[in-house]
Formats: structure tokens, C-alpha cells, sequence
């Protein structure tokens, strides 16, 4: 038995892929197209392992989607490949529409042609597994209650756009043609490898460098952040269990406010690297907001946990210490990742 991951070299598909291997001998095939947030520094561990086979290559090329599915017959597809990035789609928002929705449209006709040539029973066992996001669900109000699986679609960025888009091609994949599917939208994410491109690692290379903690707006926008294994124990729950064609949501039940994200941040490191300038809090900065900046997400995982026993093992107080330590501990991956380094074996490998 072997699973095809997508996107496998990037911040959770990394840490999925080396978490699996850590829980079992199932062989994963990765396919990667190694854009900038692809880095295989992650999956160093699993260098001369014949149970991971890492492919350069984009999910938009059917033919050689088709010839990795033939050649290695996957029983599932666990689909992480995606721009992710709110940001960078608000600058351009083409490439969002090429990977997320382009490439979830090639990558679901390459598999329902693969689903379906299968002998009765791979037929039946076979998965198609989407991992999407809350942000499809829109911007939340103070009092409301948190996303459920039945909460309409109301995506305000660019990036969201494309993940419901990709969403609901995953829904009609499976309404009309019967693709098995499962699809997990998940909260924000934190831990080892996460790009420093994003808040939380954002503000820990910052503040190590002395440099400006930038704060959107008044800081008081809402998150509900999840370490990154406890994602990856949620996909592997559904992935074993879920019911097919059904969604589950994943989440922490942490609703925190970015400027405490920033403060708690802040808080360890004076605690564990002090800067003889002061404490860190010092270098927060409030900047320019976000356009069309979503107020809150929060999740409601209860139906994961009702159905497939599934629990987050961290509380954000020990994951967001362990993740201040992870930085801490890889100023190599860090400074790597922030000078390009990262890329240069890539262009050695593949030219
Ligand atoms: P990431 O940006 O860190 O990694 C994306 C990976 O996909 C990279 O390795 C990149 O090289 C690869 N990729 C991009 N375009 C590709 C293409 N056309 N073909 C093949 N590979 C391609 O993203 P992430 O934060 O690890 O997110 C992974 C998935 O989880 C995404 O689908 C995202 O929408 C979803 N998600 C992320 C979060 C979060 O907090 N980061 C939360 C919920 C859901
Ligand atoms: O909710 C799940 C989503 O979480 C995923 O689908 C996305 O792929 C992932 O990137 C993340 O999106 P966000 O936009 O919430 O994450 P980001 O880290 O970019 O920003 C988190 C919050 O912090 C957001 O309200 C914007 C704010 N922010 C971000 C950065 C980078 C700042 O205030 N300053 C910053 O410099």
C-alpha cells in the first residue's frame, strides 16, 4: 500500500509526511513542484529512505499525474499542494487560480480516471483526500458561534476564493462520479518548518534579528491556531475513518487575538534567548492593514471528535513554547529559508 501526498514538501505536507513515516512503513510518494515555500531541507530525515519517493513536479501536469498513479497505484491521495499564502494572492492572485483550482481540477480527473479502472474492492477503499481551510467560510462577529461543517461559503481573499473553489470541485467530483472523497477544513497552523512569511514565524525571526514585529490594523483580528502535528493526527483520522464525501472541520478551540499571538511570542523568547536591548515587545509595530482583512476564524470540531475520537494533543500554551524552541534550536533551517540558500540544492538537483 502506498499514498500519494501533494505539496509534501511544504510547511504541513512536510510535517505530515515525516509524521506518517514515523507511525508506519506505508510508503508515501510526494509530488512536489518545490515553489518557494517547497523546501526539502524538511525531509532531510528521510534522505536514503526508500519508503519516501519524492517527485519535482507540478499537480497541473495530468501526464505525469497519470503516469505516478500507474506507476505506484496509490489507495490514497492526500492533497496539500496549494499557494497559501493570503498575502502574496492579494498581489497576484493568478497563481492561486493556476495550483488551487486548476491543478485540484487536473489532479481529481487524473484520480477519477485512476479510481476507476480499479478492481472492485481498491475501488471501494480508495480515498481522495482534500485539505482545505476555515478561511473558506468567511470573517466571523464577535458573538457569533464557530464555523460548523454547514456554515455557508463565504470567501473575501483571493486564496480563500481559490480553496472553496477547489472545495466545491472536490464536492461535484464526488456527487457526480462518486470519487470517494474527504475534505478537512482546518484553522490556522504553527510549528517546525512553517515559513517565515507568516505571523508566528514572521514575529520569532524578527524579534531575534532586532527587527520591527509589523502588526496589521489594531492587532485585534482573530485566529484559532492548532500545533501543526495535531493537523496531521486529524487528516490521518479522517483519512482512516471519516465518512465519505462528508467534510470535518479541525481546530484547537485557541481564539487568540494576533497582538497576544505577538505578546506571547515576545514573552518566551525574553524568557528564553533575552536581548540585552530590552524585552522584545519593544520592536512591535503597527502597520497598514490587510485589504479586506477577515476580523475572526474559529473553529467548531466537534463533529471530528464525536465521530472519529479525534482530540488536538497540545494546548497552544505547550505547542507555541515548543515552536519559540524549534527556531531557537534551527538557526541553520532560519537563516537558510531568509537568504534563498534553501534553493540552491534544488537548482544543483534539477538544473
Ligand atoms: P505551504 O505554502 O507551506 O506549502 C505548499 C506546498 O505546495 C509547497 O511545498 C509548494 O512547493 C507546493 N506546491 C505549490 N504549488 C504546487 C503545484 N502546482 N504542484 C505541486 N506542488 C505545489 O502551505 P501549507 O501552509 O503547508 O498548507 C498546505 C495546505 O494546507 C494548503 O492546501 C493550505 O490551503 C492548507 N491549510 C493551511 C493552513 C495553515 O495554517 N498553513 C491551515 C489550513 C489549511
Ligand atoms: O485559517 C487558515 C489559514 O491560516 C490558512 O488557510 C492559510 O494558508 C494560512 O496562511 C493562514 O492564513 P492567515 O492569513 O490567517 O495567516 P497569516 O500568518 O498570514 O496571518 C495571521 C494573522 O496575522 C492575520 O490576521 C494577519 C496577521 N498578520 C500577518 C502577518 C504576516 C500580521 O498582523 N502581521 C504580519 O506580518
Amino acid at each position: 500500500m502506498t499514498i500519494l501526498v501533494t505539496g509534501g514538501a511544504g510547511f504541513i505536507g512536510s510535517n505530515f509526511v515525516l509524521d506518517w513515516l514515523r507511525q508506519s512503513d506505508e510508503p508515501v510518494v510526494n509530488l512536489d513542484a518545490l515553489t518557494y515555500a517547497g523546501n526539502l531541507e524538511n525531509l532531510a530525515a528521510l534522505q536514503g529512505d526508500a519508503r519516501h519517493v519524492f517527485v519535482k513536479g507540478d499537480i497541473g501536469d495530468r501526464a505525469l499525474v497519470d503516469r505516478l498513479l500507474a506507476e505506484h497505484r496509490p489507495r490514497a491521495v492526500v492533497h496539500f499542494a496549494a499557494e497559501s499564502h493570503v498575502d502574496r494572492s492579494i498581489h497576484g492572485p493568478g497563481a492561486f487560480m493556476k495550483t488551487n483550482v486548476e491543478g485540484t481540477f487536473t489532479l481529481l480527473e487524473a484520480s477519477r480516471a485512476y479510481w476507476g479502472a480499479l478492481a472492485d474492492d481498491a475501488r471501494a477503499a480508495f480515498r481522495f483526500h482534500h485539505v482545505s481551510t476555515d478561511e473558506v467560510y468567511g470573517s466571523l462577529k464577535p458573538e457569533d458561534p464557530p464555523f460548523a461543517e454547514t456554515h455557508p461559503y463565504e470567501p473575501n481573499s483571493p486564496y480563500s476564493a481559490s480553496k472553496a473553489a477547489s472545495d466545491h470541485l472536490v464536492r461535484a467530483w464526488h456527487h457526480t462520479y462518486g470519487l470517494p472523497v474527504v475534505t478537512t477544513n482546518c484553522s490556522n497552523n504553527y510549528g517546525p518548518y512553517h515559513f517565515p512569511e507568516k505571523l508566528i514565524p514572521l514575529m520569532i525571526v524578527n524579534a531575534l534579528a532586532g527587527k520591527p514585529l509589523p502588526v496589521y490594523g489594531d492587532g485585534q483580528q482573530i485566529r484559532d491556531w492548532l500545533y501543526v502535528t495535531d493537523h496531521c493526527s486529524g487528516i490521518r483520522a479522517v483519512l482512516a475513518g471519516g465518512r465519505v464525501g462528508e467534510t470535518y472541520n479541525i481546530g484547537g478551540w485557541n481564539e487568540k487575538a494576533n497582538i497576544d499571538i505577538v505578546k506571547t511570542v515576545c514573552a518566551l523568547l525574553d524568557e528564553l534567548r533575552p536581548s540585552a536591548d530590552g524585552p522584545y515587545a519593544r520592536l512591535i509595530t503597527y502597520v497598514k492593514d490587510r485589504p479586506g482583512h477577515d476580523r475572526r476564524y474559529a473553529i467548531d470540531a466537534r463533529k471530528i471528535e464525536r465521530e472519529l475520537g479525534w482530540r488536538p494533543a497540545e494546548t497552544f500554551e505547550t505547542g507555541i513554547r515548543k515552536t519559540v524552541q524549534w527556531y531557537l534550536d534551527h538557526p541553520e533551517w532560519v537563516a537558510r529559508v531568509q537568504s534563498g540558500a534553501y534553493r540552491e540544492w534544488l537548482d544543483k538537483q534539477y538544473g
